[in-house]
Order: structure tokens, then C-alpha cells, then sequence
């Protein structure tokens, strides 16, 4: 099939680029859209074009899988440089979504007309760790200024089609049919010279003088990591001091500086890495989904809140039923303040704030939920009560309704098991706060049907979610990895490494937040409770007396003011004596001998035991392959995308025979719980990686 079509229409040619699924720039296009223009430029009948797309896409940009090998002529850049330099007016009918090259593509054109409802015009380019590169940076400054286009160039923020009018980046909105108003547009410049953005000079005089220093001073812990920042903000620079052909040329040479980088092969392997976790094997991509328009949830407390918000916020109406009127007041009044302050923040407007309120039915009665197509519960972590809690679901739910779990540490088979329905039951394992995280971990218990499945990982997307597959065991796949790093974590304050030296070490890797301080985020109480109910001996007994004494002192971390840090009124993080006092006692009283722990081996240790793990789950088959511990690991936990994640790092920066190596010697050292993944070891035998073990034959 032609991924370009052209149409004529008296002096105008229509080129239409039909590309799916999303219209990227790939050779075949590029070749096509070469072609076309080449055709309408030579042919004298032709007085001006329209460049448009198909369904929701102008285009996504570069075929991002095309990045790895050699790129084939005609280039990008070139092409777009020739359609600027065409002396026929060129008209960019903007249908949909143009991202990246798709937005460069239509700088290239003379003039733009976008649809009303187009909400992705952006250069994302730095969220794969390279930059525009195709006269994105040159371009767009000349077209909406320094200022925005720096914004819009170094986070990769999409603006919608109101906004592109507003900053210059389009000419016009239409209200009916986008290529009807671009050829009545095209139809106003035939014979008039055409406006090449190009060729327009930037005024220096309007630029703030400190610009561009500020703007590098803020890279510091910019999610893309530090390279392509860099670079995105050189080339931009660059466009203020030079003309387009010279701009272009730097511009290249940053790209290429950024794309070298391990950084943006990480990036793009995250976002692949993403889109592979929603493919469950066995399950078609186009399996019929059950039909979910309804949500029930059951618990208006921490989590119920926040996941009754992300539906909500999806457009779904929802139930949310409790025991008590005043637990119910307290859920709902938790819900309208979260609605009401994005409303006052500006992330949406009153009116959507009241619309998705206006869906929320809150209910004491459990019988409300008979006619939800999906119903999540979210009550205490405590079997006895979520087998009642099913047990009556069973009766209550209509046929074919989904009935999910959001426990985040109880066997999900055996909490199936009571219903009559176990094939209906899943886990979905919501992060919190619920409706900002993105990470919905899917467990898949041992009866759950395979459309069941299928309609989860659908119900993810259409909530903004990222959803990873995970087996049932004590803490699935996110936690159950966590619990191993939190251990090493432990007997790392024990061998002399204190909280700001760990939090510090892996903050400056990349680490959103240090462990610690995230265990005082989150409420060191929570732990606590756990591990008195599990009664730990050995080696975890000893892990736990820091902790344990800690909260025994109080000090349950943020909300009390104080646990491994001490806090100001600004939540700000104190080192405090107090603790590593404590730290160094306990490790005397266990003969612990302490040393000054590496930053280095700090990172190490940490990564090591967390890939282990991953390798372990993924030998056991509760992941279905590495790729998802990754995932998880950057949606969930505040691992550097521009790190890949743990099993990212084996395969691409430690080595699987390096990681071997290093695994066996610290078990050498510490013992059993550094004993290695057979995975692994296989691996390194074969010299295999991880991204290379087959989905079925684990
Ligand atoms: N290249 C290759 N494949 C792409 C692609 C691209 N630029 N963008 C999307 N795809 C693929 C996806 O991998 C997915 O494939 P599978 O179905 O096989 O998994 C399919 O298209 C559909 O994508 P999504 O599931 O993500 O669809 P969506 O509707 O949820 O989102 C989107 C669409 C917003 C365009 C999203 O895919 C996206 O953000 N794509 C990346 C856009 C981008 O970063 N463009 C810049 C590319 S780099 C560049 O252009 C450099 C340059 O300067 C020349
Ligand atoms: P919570 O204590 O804040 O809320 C639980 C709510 O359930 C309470 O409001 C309670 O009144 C209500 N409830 C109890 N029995 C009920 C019943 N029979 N019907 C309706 N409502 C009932 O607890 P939280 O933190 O929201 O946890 C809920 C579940 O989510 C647990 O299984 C927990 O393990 C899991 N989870 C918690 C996370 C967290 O960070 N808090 C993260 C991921 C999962």
C-alpha cells in the first residue's frame, strides 16, 4: 500500500501521508513524500500543496526503531529543507498529532492550519535522550520565540492547537474539515512569494541575557539526564547566533553528540520496553475486551481515594462504597479537595473539576455495586476481610463484572478461590498516591481469564497508566525487588554507610529519592507492623533493629517530624546525630565493624541485589520477561529513566559476566542472601543478556 497518496484539486495538490499506525518517518515515507514533492514542484498545472496525514495522525516523527542502523536517503533534513526552498506555497494541514519530525515537517512548510482538537504538537524528542534533529531547534525559536520554543524543546511538553495559535507555531485553527480550510489558505498565497521561517532573523535585543545560562545551571537533575539537555540548549543558542544552514549543521552535531550517548539508548528502550509490557503472550492485540464503563471500589481510605480519582479522572463514573458515614465523608471531601486543587492549579478547568464530582456516587451499601462493570477493592490488608469482602462481591457483582484486588502483599489465588468466579478476579496493584503514580501492576492469578487480563491492561491505558503483568508471591514483582534493596540498604547503614551517605549516593546516580528518605516519605510505621506480624529471625532480625527502634522512638518518619532525617516546617531534611548513634550502637552490639562505605559501591550494591532479584522473578515466571522489572522500576519506584533500569544496567553498563562475577564474590563476603540468580548464571555462561531470554522458554 502507498504510504503517500497525492490528490489533485484544480492548481492544488493534496499530499496525504498514510503511514500506520502513527505516520512515523520512515524510509518507505520519506521516500514517498520526496517523490510527491518533486512531482508537484515540476509540474506546472501545480500552484501550491497541502501536506496532511491520516485518522489521529499528521506524524509521531522519526521511525524511532530506524535510530539503530545506518538512515537511508533521503534524509529528514534535507527534505525538509527542500520543501521550504520550493517557490510553491506550502501548507501544513495539521489532522492530528505531528510530533518530532512531524512538527519539523510542518515548520518546513510555508504555512500551518491545524484541526480544533489537535492536543499533540510538540518536539519530544529529549524524553528519547536526543534533540530535534531536523531544524526543530532552528526553526521553532524563529517561530514562537527563544523563550517558549527553550521550554518547549528541553521538557518535550506538548501544546494543543489553541495554544500553537497563540505562541505563532500555526497560522490558523479550523473548526470543519482541516484540508478544506488549508487549500481555501493555499488558495490566498498562490503568486505571492512564500514565508520561509527559515529565513527569518531572531531579534536579539527581546532575549533575557542570562537565558541561557539559567537554563543549563537547571539541568541538573533533568529527567532526560545530562547530555542531550545540554545539547537541546547549545542548539537552540545556536539558533540566535547563526543563520538556518549553520544552525542546522551545529544542530546535527548535537544530535549525534546526544544519540551516542548511553543515556538515549536507555531512554528509548524504556519507551519501548513500555509499550512491550502491554503485549501478553497468548493474548492477541485485538482480543475482545469486556466492555468496562462502570467502577465500583470498595474503601474510601489512601488508596480507594486515589484510585476512585484516576478513574475519575479517565472519565469513568464510579461507586465508592464504605462502612461507616464517617469514612465516607472523609473519602469523598479527600476526593472533591484533590479535584477542586488541580482545578486551582490550572491542570484543568472548575468545570471538569465539577463534572468528574458529579460522577462520583458515594454509597454505604455494598449492594450499589451490582451494576459496575469493574470493581476494585481497596479495604485493610487483612485476608480474613478481603475473603468476606468477595465472598459477598460473588453474590453482589453482575455477571461478567471484573472483580480486582489492590492488596499489595496477600496471595490473590487464595482470595479468588472463595468466589464462585476465581476466573474473573485479578489483582490490580495501584501505587500511591494512587492517581499521580503511573505504575498499575496486573497480577494474573492462576484462574484469571485471559480477556480478563487483556481488559485490565486496556483499563490501564485509558487511565494514563503504565500496566505490567506480575505472578503471584509475597510482594509480586515491584515489591518484592524493593524488599531486596531495602535489605542491602540496611545492612549497609549496619557496615558504616549512614542514611546521607546512602540517600547521597544513589540520589546522585539518578535515584529520584534515596531509600531511606523515602521510607520516611512514606511512614516508617507501615514496615514496622509488618515485620512484628512476620516475626523476622536471623539475618532479617538484625536488618530490622535500626528501623524497628526508630519507630519505636516515635519517629514514624515525615508525619511525625522526624525518622532517619528530622524535618523542618518545610519538610526539609536534616541530618541527625541522634540516629547515627543509634546506627553505630546497634552495629557494636552486633559486632558489626563499621568502614566508610564508596558511593560507588553504595550504587553497585544496590543495582546488583535489585537485578538479581528481577532475574530471579523473571526465571520463576512471575515477570514475563526483564524488560518489565524495568518498567516497573521507572514508573513505580523513581528509577532514572535515563538509566534504563536494573536489568538495563546488567545487559548494557555492568555486563552479565562482570555482574556474575561481582554477585558470587559478595556472596563470598555476606552469604545466602546474595546467593545468585540461575538466570544469571547462565546467562554468563552463554554471554547473554537479559533483553535476549525468550518470553516462553524462560
Ligand atoms: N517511531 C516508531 N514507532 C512508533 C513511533 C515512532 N516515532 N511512535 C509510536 N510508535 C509505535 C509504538 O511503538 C506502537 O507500536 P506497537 O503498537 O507495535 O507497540 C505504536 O506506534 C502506537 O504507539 P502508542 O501505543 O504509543 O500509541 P498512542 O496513541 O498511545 O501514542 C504517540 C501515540 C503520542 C505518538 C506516542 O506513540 C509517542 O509519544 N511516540 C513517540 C513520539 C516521538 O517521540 N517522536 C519523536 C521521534 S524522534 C524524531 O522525530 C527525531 C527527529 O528530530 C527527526
Ligand atoms: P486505609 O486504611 O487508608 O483504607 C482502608 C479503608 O477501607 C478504610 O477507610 C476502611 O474504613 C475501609 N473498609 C474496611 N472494611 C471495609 C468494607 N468491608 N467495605 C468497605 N470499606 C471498608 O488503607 P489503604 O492504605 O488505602 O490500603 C487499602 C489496600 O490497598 C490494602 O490492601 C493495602 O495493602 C493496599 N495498598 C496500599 C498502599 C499504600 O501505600 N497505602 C499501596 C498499594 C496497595
Amino acid at each position: 500500500m502507498a504510504v503517500v497518496d497525492t490528490q489533485r484539486q484544480g492548481e492544488i495538490v493534496i499530499i496525504r501521508m498514510d503511514n500506520p499506525p502513527v505516520n512515523a518517518l520512515g524510509h518507505a515515507l520519506r521516500l514517498g513524500l520526496e517523490k510527491a514533492f518533486g512531482e508537484a514542484n515540476a509540474d506546472a498545472g501545480v500552484a501550491a500543496i497541502v501536506l496532511t496525514g491520516t485518522g489521529r495522525f499528521f506524524s509521531a516523527g522519526a521511525d524511532i526503531t530506524e535510530f539503530k542502523g545506518e538512515m537511508k536517503e533521503p534524509h529528514l533534513p534535507q527534505l525538509i529543507d527542500k520543501i521550504e526552498a520550493g517557490s510553491k506555497p506550502v501548507v501544513a494541514a495539521i489532522n492530528g498529532t505531528a510530533l518530532g519530525g512531524g512538527l519539523e515537517l510542518a515548520l518546513g512548510c510555508h504555512y500551518r492550519v491545524a484541526a480544533k482538537d489537535v492536543r499533540q504538537l510538540g518536539l519530544p524528542e529529549i524524553k528519547l535522550g536526543i534533540i530535534p534533529g531536523a531544524g526543530g531547534t532552528q526553526r521553532l525559536p524563529r517561530a514562537v520565540g527563544i523563550e517558549q520554543a527553550l521550554q518547549m524543546i528541553t521538557s518535550g511538553v506538548f501544546i494543543d492547537a489553541k495554544k500553537a495559535v497563540a505562541t505563532g507555531l500555526i497560522d490558523s485553527v479550523a473548526d470543519g474539515d482541516v484540508v478544506a480550510t488549508a487549500i481555501a489558505f493555499a488558495k490566498q498565497q498562490i503568486g505571492k512569494e512564500p514565508r520561509r521561517i527559515g529565513e527569518k532573523r531572531i531579534d536579539k535585543a527581546s532575549i533575557p541575557a542570562d537565558l541561557f545560562d539559567k537554563a543549563r545551571a537547571s539541568i541538573g537533575r533533568h529527567p532526560s539526564g545530562p547530555i542531550a539537555p545540554k545539547c537541546a540548549i547549545d542548539a537552540v543558542e545556536a539558533a540566535t547566533q547563526v543563520p538556518l544552514a549553520e544552525g542546522n549543521a551545529r544542530e546535527r552535531k548535537l544530535f549525534r553528540e546526544a544519540a551516542a550517548s548511553p543515556y538515549a539508548r536507555a531512554l528509548q528502550y524504556a519507551f519501548f520496553a513500555e509499550r512491550q509490557a502491554a503485549n501478553l503472550p497468548g493474548i492477541a492485540p485485538d482480543a475482545k475486551l469486556r466492555d468496562i464503563n462502570t467502577v465500583g471500589i470498595l474503601g474510601a481510605g489512601t488508596m480507594g481515594t486515589g484510585i476512585a480519582l484516576a478513574f475519575l479522572n479517565g472519565g469513568f463514573p464510579v461507586t465508592i462504597v464504605e462502612t461507616t458515614q464517617e469514612a465516607l465523608d472523609r473519602g469523598v471531601d479527600r476526593i472533591k479537595d484533590t479535584l477542586s486543587a488541580n482545578a486551582k492549579r490550572g491542570r484543568i478547568t472548575e468545570s471538569q473539576a465539577a463534572d468528574r464530582f458529579a460522577k462520583l456516587t458515594p454509597s454505604l451499601q455494598m449492594d450499589d455495586l451490582e451494576k459496575s462493570d469493574l470493581v476494585i477493592e481497596a479495604v485493610f490488608e487483612n485476608m480474613a476481610l478481603k475473603k468476606e469482602v468477595f465472598q459477598k462481591l460473588d453474590k453482589i457483582a453482575k455477571r461478567g463484572a471484573i472483580l480486582a484486588t489492590n492488596t499489595s502483599t496477600l496471595d490473590v489465588d487464595e482470595i479468588a478461590a472463595v468466589t464462585k468466579r476465581p476466573q474473573d478476579v485479578v489483582g490490580m496493584h495501584f501505587f500511591s498516591p494512587a492517581n499521580i503514580m503511573r505504575l498499575l501492576e496486573i497480577v494474573r492469578a492462576e484462574k484469571t481469564a485471559n480477556d480478563v487480563m487483556a481488559t485490565a491492561m486496556g483499563i490501564a491505558k485509558r487511565i494514563g497508566k503504565v500496566g505490567v503483568q506480575a505472578g503471584v508471591c509475597d510482594g509480586f514483582v515491584g515489591n518484592r525487588m524493593l524488599a531486596a534493596y531495602g535489605n542491602e540498604v540496611q545492612a549497609m547503614t549496619l557496615e558504616g554507610a549512614m542514611p546521607r551517605e546512602i540517600d547521597g549516593a544513589l540520589e546522585a546516580w539518578g535515584m529520584a529519592m534515596g531509600p531511606l528518605a523515602v521510607s520516611d516519605l512514606a511512614g516508617l510505621d507501615v514496615g514496622y507492623r509488618i515485620r512484628k506480624e512476620r516475626k523476622l529471625t536471623g539475618e532479617a532480625a538484625q536488618f530490622a533493629r535500626v528501623p524497628d527502634k526508630i519507630v519505636e522512638m516515635g519517629r514514624h518518619g515525615q508525619k511525625t517530624g522526624a525518622g532517619y532525617y528530622k524535618y523542618d516546617a518545610s519538610r526539609k531534611r536534616i541530618n541527625d546525630p541522634e540516629i547515627e548513634a543509634l546506627i553505630r550502637s546497634e552495629a557494636q552490639a552486633l559486632q558489626i565493624k563499621q568502614r566508610h562505605i564508596p558511593a560507588e559501591e553504595i550504587v553497585e550494591r544496590c543495582l546488583l541485589r535489585l537485578a538479581n532479584e528481577g532475574a530471579k522473578i523473571v526465571e520463576e515466571g512471575i515477570a514475563l520477561r526483564a524488560s518489565d522489572c524495568d518498567v516497573m522500576y521507572l514508573n513505580g519506584y523513581g528509577f532514572p529513566a535515563w538509566r534504563g533500569g536494573p536489568m538495563w544496567q546488567v545487559d548494557n553498563v555492568i555486563g552479565m559476566r562482570n555482574a556474575a562475577e561481582k554477585i558470587k564474590g559478595y556472596a563470598a563476603t555476606y552469604g545466602a542472601r546474595w546467593k545468585i540468580a540461575s538466570l544469571i548464571e547462565r546467562l554468563a555462561a552463554e554471554n547473554g543478556t537479559f533483553a535476549g531470554v525468550d518470553v516462553k522458554k524462560k
